[in-house]
């Protein structure tokens, strides 16, 4: 079963768990994508959790994001900042209106990107993170404390729109800040590939 809800702030999709030993999933998609978009993907790295899945409130010339950008691709980094912070508002709401714990999210590269946002700016909103093609295009210090937070970081050596440098300082950006940080580089391109899910399912399967 699931269900698609146009409240609690964001359009999105709530799939109710079937194996209440998996943590909840809270999907977030890329750019140009809907909360539809990851759902077959998490059903593969982890079948039976529960998933919680906002479409993004930005639309850039048709294609749905989670936070604006200048024509020429620069973070427009306050409403970043505001975005995120909606976003976890949203999360705390759903959590209270469905009865989930904490979720673990799984973001693709816009997604994955506000997913290290709210990360650092809310460090409690979330019990990990798995984040495809993500990026660091600016220093967000000061930090929060990330101890003990896990977070699985997959880049690909020959993505066109993130160069695989910026994955990494996000990698020692989150260890910095104590996160619990395995970093895969694989080669791959901007999309997503086989060993990506292999990967997470893998990781994920080591914090049930
Ligand atoms: C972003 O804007 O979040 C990144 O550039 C990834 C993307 O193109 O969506």
């Amino acid at each position: 079963m699931s269900t698609t809800q146009p409240d609690l702030g964001f359009i999105h999709r709530f799939v109710p768990g079937r194996d209440a030993g998996r943590p909840p999933l809270l999907l977030l998609h890329g750019t140009g994508g809907d909360e539809n978009d990851l759902i077959p993907l998490a059903n593969r790295i982890a079948p039976g959790s529960s998933m919680l899945s906002p479409r993004g409130k930005v639309n850039e010339q048709g294609l749905t994001r989670f936070f604006r950008r200048s024509p020429n691709g620069v973070w427009d980094r306050d409403d970043f900042a505001q975005r995120t912070l909606e976003l976890a508002e949203f999360l705390r709401q759903a959590r209270a209106a469905y009865q989930i714990g904490k979720p673990i999210a799984l973001g693709y590269s816009n997604g994955a990107n506000i997913a290290w946002s709210l990360l650092l700016r809310d460090p409690q909103a979330l019990a990990g993170a798995i984040l495809f093609r993500a990026m660091l295009p600016f220093d967000p210090r000061p930090l929060p404390d990330l101890r003990g937070v896990p977070v699985l970081l997959i880049a690909g050596t020959h993505d066109e729109l993130i160069p695989v440098d910026r994955a990494g300082l996000l990698a020692a950006l989150l260890g910095e800040a104590g996160a619990d940080v395995s970093y895969e580089v694989l080669p791959a391109a901007h999309g997503l590939t086989e060993q990506d899910i292999t990967l997470a399912a893998a990781w994920l399967a080591n914090r049930r």
